[in-house]
């Protein structure tokens, strides 16, 4: 559901609300066993972490200093809200196929190759800091559990470099255009290359969500394509 947006952006080009809803019974399972932590479950998990240090390595010292600059901007930002922790899971072969049964056929040929099933678990903090995505511009995204969190999206007012491995904008340099708050079981088109951030966790509540993540296809691409396929899903606003 769209709580708000600036007036002159297309709200549809940041969260689409497709009104799609396949895929539930399989993802209620993936989320079950997820809070249950099953040993095993889910072995690839995406070492963001990792990736993270070995990028940072080879940044220039004006780059690194001016990626500290931004992170104290969003301290402040924040106060004393703590960031939440955020893990990763690709889905190994035999539930990517379970789950994609479910899935219709012009959304899985979409850009397939470059296409990965991710469940990602944020937990144990109260925010999630503004940031645009390094690996996926779009997805097809289903909240599988949430408490009702904002997630928030936002423009450049002027240009300014885009800085791995944090990836976290200028905060003097964009605005606010579009708050949603993703209701579960329902398919999204989510932006992920334009600047989100996520508010409102609840102590001890897990954010859980399944992903079809896009590498190329920007959300207005995907949009484009799902709105083709589904005339009568829905109309009007999210
Ligand atoms: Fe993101």
């Amino acid at each position: 559901m769209i709580v708000a947006h600036k007036p002159d952006v297309n709200p549809d080009d940041y969260c689409y609300d497709t009104g799609l809803k396949f895929g539930s019974a399989a993802g209620k399972y993936l989320l079950e066993k997820i809070l249950m932590r099953q040993a095993g479950f889910l072995p690839d998990a995406v070492d963001n972490k990792q990736a993270y240090k070995e990028t940072a390595k080879h940044n220039t010292f004006s780059n690194t200093k001016e990626i500290l600059r931004r992170k104290k901007q969003n301290k402040e930002l924040n106060n004393d809200l703590t960031h939440i922790t955020s893990d990763q899971w690709v889905l190994p072969e035999d539930l990517r196929k379970a789950f994609h049964k479910d899935l219709p056929a012009w959304l899985l040929g979409l850009d397939a190759d470059t296409t990965r099933t991710l469940v990602q678990m944020s937990h144990g903090g109260d925010y999630f800091s503004i940031h645009s995505d390094s690996k996926r511009c779009s997805s097809m995204f289903m909240l599988l559990q949430g408490q009702e969190q904002e997630t928030h999206w936002y423009r450049n007012t002027e240009a300014f470099e885009i800085l791995n491995p944090a990836r976290i904008p200028d905060h003097d340099k964009i605005e606010h255009v579009v708050t949603a708050v993703i209701r579960p079981y329902r398919w999204y088109v989510f932006n992920h290359a334009a600047w989100h951030g996520v508010s409102g966790f609840v102590d001890g509540g897990a954010r859980v969500h399944v992903s079809l993540d896009f590498k190329k296809l920007s959300a207005q691409e995907v949009v484009k394509v799902v709105k083709a396929n589904t005339p009568l899903a829905r109309s009007g606003p999210c």
